[in-house]
């Protein structure tokens, strides 16, 4: 199905599965322990040994020799595979540092072997007895501040260079001139990266945990030099990815390479220390901003600049790239850098770009209402814009930005209170707040459905659940469109046998695939109006039921001589990015205390209103938010992965000293979605709200603690030693 025009009314507009709020139909796995996840799907294959993963001890330079007697002669060992016994494996481009192979060392943590014994704990304990010799390249700078200076390094993209910004913020009336940093972070999803390996007959089988089914295959294929036919990819559970689980990392490849010269299947789960240094984390950015405006608060000009860490090749953190499209303002200069700094890759994380660059933006932001004198929600209501700022032809498709601010000051109970004017005791009392913006993507995703004898319905991609709500919102989808109760219709995801689908990442997994599974089912519906020599578009589907007028006849009936199957994948024409732009909006408000005399700060409540055109679910989405929500407080307050400017490594490489919050962090959420559809989205008219959520938060907590404390911190995380000398007089 080609979706290439606004979509008009259809059948899933009825709206009385999808928009219900069911609860998650994979919870009770879940939540019970019973839903196996890749390192525990024992039953996958016979046999399986343990594979224990090395990591290189420096971050640049070449192996130059490698003993493994002792961990060969170790208890249990049935073998060991090392970087030196081959060149560097063929990689996939969406790779960008090498994952196995050759002497040379690219980045801290690089897998340079695998031991693959009996248990794990005789991988472990032989990983240890391998002794590295390394030639090491002390010569690198990884601090990205001094990096940042030396501009022959840099890779710069001008997105936008509309006016003159230079004369415009020259001659304004109120300026700001400010400069933020938000610090490199790491997903730290709950699920490390696993993977069992098995080789039959050339072929590779994967139990994994991945975001992205169709990348894992193509990649697999392209290192060990398959056709992408021979690899089989599953991963039906994830325990979270953040980004972190969308390209091939080493669990997969050191598994398959173990597994190969095992002659068994081998599981490897990446030690969590790993996870952090040899997989990829969001780049740190240092972020200039200025902005120009009338007395009255009009933005006449607006300069964004960003320069973040990235390995030669990779992406970094555009953190700009909000700003092109957030607010008005004739004069316009926004520009990303990169830095090569040779740390461990930088890429996606939850909201890439917009995630970081909020950060700077939205205090920029009410920093500049300060300077105005002006509420800071009315200072962005004054900005908002119906059209892209830099292309005023192209227009949002829909864009309730004021409406996402008046009604959260309304509900919150906004009263753009004075710095330092709120009190209780000991605790200094804040108000804050900022705007979101997320882009809403689609991509091609594909479903087959399965309408069986008995009246249930198989429905089968190869779309992802990473604790998204993927599984409930594409049973909705189908009971929806089939007529079906939500008990008839059997999910089955994450499996590289079933269609190709959008995968989960980029925020548009519950758009793209839910669009998907529609034009699958809307392909079984016209199967059986054919049957029916009816017209499709009169026929109802309720309750179990086919209805063509006073005709009515039992849905599973179509399956009585077998299996009734169809198959189709959505595809988005480009007039969705030609004539509009298609995003997602929000407005969150944060009350916070910190103390006066330690500088301890206390969320006191959060309030999220968020525009996503048609909520598919009010309960999954929810939960997406408020998950983003914490990660954004985590974000203001607490993460950080330190760099070892000498060594060029992240120090915290653990859950001890990489800190999010906990639920004593977390105070009282409250998530409020506006209604309606955006028909230039998808045919279910929905948008993604998982990066959403996170985008924005941490400034408004930075406001509130501003707030409170009349005190700005302009540097991430948030902790008291970068605030407590700057503490008002008690
Ligand atoms: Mo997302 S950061 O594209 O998984």
């Amino acid at each position: 199905m080609k979706f290439d025009r606004p979509a008009t009314t259809n059948p899933s507009d009825r709206m009385a599965v999808l928009g219900q709020p069911h609860t998650r139909i994979d919870g009770k796995l879940k939540t019970t322990g019973t839903a196996a996840y890749a390192y525990e799907r024992h039953d996958a294959v016979e046999g399986q040994l343990y594979g224990y993963p090395l990591g290189a001890g420096i971050a640049r330079g070449h192996v130059l020799a490698m003993d493994t007697r002792e961990a060969e002669a170790a208890p249990g060992v049935v073998t060991v595979v090392t970087t030196l016994q081959m060149e560097k494996l063929p990689q996939d481009d969406r790779n960008i540092v090498r994952l196995f192979g050759g002497p040379e060392i690219v980045h801290y943590h690089q897998a340079i072997a695998v031991v693959v014994a009996e248990t794990f704990e005789q991988a472990r304990a032989a990983a240890n007895m391998i002794r590295v010799t390394y030639d090491e390249d002390t010569s690198e700078i990884y601090n990205l501040a001094e990096k940042r200076e030396m501009v022959e390094d840099q890779d710069i993209q001008t997105h936008t260079n509309v006016g003159d910004f230079h004369t415009a913020f020259g001659q304004a009336e109120v300026k700001l001139d400010a400069t933020y940093v938000t610090p490199p972070q790491t997903h730290v999803m709950m699920e490390p990266h696993a993977s069992i390996a098995h080789w039959t007959d050339g072929r590779l089988r994967v139990w994994t945990s991945s975001q992205m089914i169709d990348w894992h295959r193509q990649a697999l294929a392209t290192t060990f030099s398959l056709d992408p036919e021979a690899v089989h990819v599953e991963s039906p559970f994830i325990g979270g990815g953040f980004g972190g689980k969308l390209f091939l990392r080493a669990d997969a490849v050191l598994a398959a390479l173990g597994a190969k010269k095992a002659g068994r299947p081998v599981k490897v789960a990446l030690p969590r220390p790993m996870v952090i240094n040899n997989t990829t984390h969001r780049a740190e950015t240092i972020q200039h901003i200025r902005i120009g405006a009338t007395k009255e608060g009009k933005i006449t000009a607006i300069f964004h600049d960003c320069v973040s860490n990235t390995p030669p090749g990779g992406a970094g953190e555009d953190a700009t790239n909000q700003t092109r499209y957030f607010y008005a303002g004739e004069h316009r200069l926004i520009v990303n850098r990169l830095a090569q700094v040779r740390l461990p890759e930088s890429n996606s994380m939850r909201a890439p770009g917009e995630a970081a660059g909020l950060m700077a933006l939205e205090v920029a932001m009410d920093e500049m209402a300060e300077k105005l004198g002006m509420d800071p929600v009315e200072f962005r209501i004054a900005n908002d814009t119906q059209v892209v700022p830099e292309n005023p032809s192209q227009k949002f498709s829909q864009r309730r930005f004021v409406e996402c601010l008046r009604h959260g000051a309304e509900t919150f109970g906004w009263t753009n209170p004075k710095p330092m004017s709120q009190r209780d005791g000991d605790w200094l009392i804040g108000h804050g707040m900022s705007g979101a913006y997320r882009g809403a993507p689609a991509q091609p995703s594909g479903a087959r459905v399965r309408l069986q004898p008995n009246g249930r319905l198989i429905v089968e991609t190869d779309m992802t659940d990473i604790g998204t709500g993927s599984y409930t919102i594409l049973a909705q989808t189908a009971a929806e469109m089939t007529g079906l109760p939500m008990d008839r219709i059997e999910m089955r995801l994450g499996n590289s046998s079933f269609p190709v689908s959008s995968g989960s990442g980029g925020q548009f997994g519950a758009a793209s695939s839910t669009a998907g599974l529609y034009a699958a089912c809307v392909a079984l519906r016209a199967m059986i109006a054919e049957r029916m020599q009816a017209d499709p578009d009169t026929l109802d589907f309720r309750d179990g039921q086919v209805i063509d007028g006073a005709r009515s006849l039992p849905l599973s009936g179509f399956a009585s001589e077998g299996e009734m199957v169809a198959e189709d994948k959505i595809e988005f024409g480009d007039f969705r990015s030609k004539e509009y732009k298609l995003a997602t909006f929000a407005a969150h408000f944060v009350e916070t205390r910190v103390n006066a005399y330690t500088g301890e700060i206390r969320l006191q409540r959060m309030l999220s209103v968020c525009d996503a055109g048609r909520i598919l679910n009010p309960v999954t989405a929810r939960s997406q938010v408020i998950g983003g929500m914490t990660m954004g407080v985590g974000s203001a307050l607490m993460e950080k992965l330190d760099v070892d400017d000498k060594r060029g490594f992240f120090v915290n490489h653990d859950l001890a000293g990489y800190e999010v919050p906990v639920h004593l962090d977390i105070p009282q959420q409250e998530v409020i979605f506006l209604t309606g559809d955006d028909p230039v989205s998808t045919p279910l008219k929905a948008k993604g709200v998982g990066e959403l959520g996170i985008s924005g938060v941490a400034a408004a907590v930075a406001n509130a603690i501003h707030n409170a404390t009349g005190v700005r911190v302009r540097d991430f995380p948030i902790t008291l030693d970068k605030f407590i000398d700057r503490l008002p007089p008690v």
